[in-house]
């Protein structure tokens, strides 16, 4: 089929799908893409003005663009919904309407309280809390919200340097610096570590930001299969003997990029076999814990303390706060000697707006309560919560039948949709019934690969939980997702793990 072109390793993935659903998915996309050229087809006749501008090269990608016209826009109400609400336990969705098949959306005066399953809000930090709270209503007043300057120009506040010594302190390396965004924190830290002559090697399933990061160095970039130390090692020892491409000479430096918690994928990392790997060829290791920093480990310290591995033995850990803390920016940590070189080197250190000191104080704050510097237990009961709930919903989720990604203990987890009218069909019954849930589809997933993503956080109750697998069960009756059957062996349960670790 002329669309789908799956590259290598996603042939490999669709081994893994029922027959009849990737049929079926494929049948889907075929019929949307065929429909789709040909209503382009009688456009082309039908238009007389051109809305591009004569003698110039269209701007937009062709593919991108007939997605965006002729997949997207079907379905893209299930997107961009507003909210008029903290990302809470239940969230306030404003109601849309349209007059032109949902071509153009309009918003109406009501909104629809829903369970949020949607937001990183693993540990319910993201609304009201007693104890953080009024200190970032308190530094809002004495800092405001912007520091109107780069951290280098007088953008680097008290609040500041209190985070960075609490954040390195947390993940137990000697030194940390914070940026205003958590993208740009991979994004212009990638290139200024590694460049000509050197070489990234980076998991399958890369997050955009470290793809921009790699892009942006003239660093050569080699893949592994995702999650795959075995195929590491063999990427690495391929690399290293044949050298620099061209010139056979040694590479300069070689990184290894990882991720804590896959966020599409729910998986964790199997960090403590690919530090293994990487020592052994002398490879540095790059560690993204956006999704795991403050989310897994018994004190929330990520993916280093839930699998034992020594944070001294992680070279760069990166991490954001849009997640469990409830803020927003990112932060690396490192040796002093790194840190130092970024505080001259990085961009978004010396040319970006540093990081909103209300948001600062938002994570220092966060991080007291975790540590339990609040005195109180309220962190360490956030951390079991976060973790009980998880593994309760995708238990349950996988007794239902639907073929639900992601590793025990991670509170991403996401259910497979594949065929494209799914996508729509989940999104719309699941907001029916007042649940809020994320789709994920292409260009975030492979495009036979949607999904619903699913983000459990400690601030959602038992009874909460119960009342969005009921809905889940009956949206995913009425859309076929069950694609596992209920009361399979635990001899295919195992088979079925063992085929969703080699996607
Ligand atoms: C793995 C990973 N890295 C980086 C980012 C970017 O972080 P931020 O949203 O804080 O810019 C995200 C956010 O979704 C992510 O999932
Ligand atoms: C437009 O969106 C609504 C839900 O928001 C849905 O019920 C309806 O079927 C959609 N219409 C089309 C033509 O896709
Ligand atoms: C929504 O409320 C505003 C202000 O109260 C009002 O002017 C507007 O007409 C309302 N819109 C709808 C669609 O009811
Ligand atoms: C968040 O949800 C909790 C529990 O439902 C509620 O008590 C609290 O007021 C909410 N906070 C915000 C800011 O919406
Ligand atoms: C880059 O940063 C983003 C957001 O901070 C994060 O989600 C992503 O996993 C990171 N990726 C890598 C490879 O570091
Ligand atoms: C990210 O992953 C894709 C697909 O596996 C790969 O083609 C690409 O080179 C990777 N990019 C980076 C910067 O890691």
């Amino acid at each position: 089929m002329a669309m789908a072109d799956p590259e290598p390793e996603k042939e490999q993935e669709l081994a893994k799908i029922p027959y009849y659903v990737a049929l079926t998915t494929y049948f889907a996309y075929g019929l949307l893409f065929v429909y789709g050229h040909f209503r382009d087809f009688f456009r082309s006749l039908m238009k007389t003005e051109k809305s591009e501008k004569v003698g110039y090269a269209p701007l937009c990608r062709d593919f991108e663009d007939f997605y965006t016209r002729r997949l997207y826009h079907r379905i893209q109400d299930c997107f961009n919904r507003p909210i008029a609400s903290a990302p809470n336990r239940t969230i306030d969705v404003i109601e849309r309407v349209s007059y032109d098949n949902n071509k153009t959306l309009f918003r109406t005066n009501n909104t629809r309280t829903c369970l949020n399953l949607g937001s990183y809000n693993y540990l319910g930090f993201a609304s009201h809390d007693e104890y953080c709270t009024p200190h970032v209503v308190e530094a809002l007043e004495k800092f405001a919200t912007s520091t109107c300057a780069s951290q280098i120009n007088g953008g680097y506040t008290v609040l500041h340097e209190e985070l960075e010594q609490i954040i390195a302190k947390f993940v137990g390396k000697p030194a940390a610096m914070v940026y205003g965004m958590g993208f740009a924190t991979n994004s212009t830290t990638i290139p200024v570590l590694v460049g000509k002559g050197g070489l990234i090697i980076s998991d399958a399933l890369n997050h955009s930001s470290i793809v921009a990061g790699s892009r942006g160095s003239t660093a050569k970039v080699a893949v592994f299969q995702h999650n795959t130390p075995s195929h590491l090692e063999q990427v690495l020892r391929e690399a290293i003997s044949e050298g620099q491409p061209r010139t056979h000479r040694a590479w300069k430096k070689i990184i290894v990029v990882v991720e804590g918690i896959y966020s599409m994928e729910g998986e964790l990392c199997r960090l403590k076999e690919i530090v293994a790997v990487a020592k052994k060829y002398k490879a540095y290791i790059y560690l993204d814990e956006a999704h795991s920093i403050g989310a897994i480990g018994k004190t929330g310290r990520g993916i280093c303390e839930l699998q034992g591995v020594d944070p001294a033995d992680i070279d760069v850990m990166m991490g954001t706060f849009t997640k469990s803390f409830g803020s927003c920016g990112g932060y690396i940590a490192a040796s002093e000697d790194l840190v130092k070189y970024l505080r001259y080197t990085s961009p978004a250190h010396i040319y970006a707006t540093a990081m909103s000191p209300p948001a600062v104080q938002q994570v220092i704050s966060a991080l007291k309560v975790i540590l339990g510097e609040d005195n109180s237990d309220r962190g360490a009961k956030k951390l079991a919560q976060v973790r009980e709930n998880s593994n309760f919903f995708r238990d349950e989720l996988r007794k239902m039948g639907c073929e639900v990604l992601g590793d025990e203990g991670s509170p991403v987890m996401p259910i497979m949709l594949y065929n494209p009218g799914k996508i729509p069909a989940f999104s719309r019954e699941c907001l029916k019934r007042n649940v809020a849930v994320v789709t994920v589809a292409f260009p975030a997933t492979p495009l036979l690969l949607s999904r619903a993503r699913i983000c459990i956080s400690a601030s959602h109750t038992r009874e909460d939980l119960e009342q969005a697998l009921q809905v889940i069960s009956e949206v995913c009756d009425m859309c076929h997702l069950k694609y596992f059957p209920v009361g399979m062996t635990e001899k295919e349960k195992a088979l079925l793990t063992e085929k969703e670790k080699s996607l």
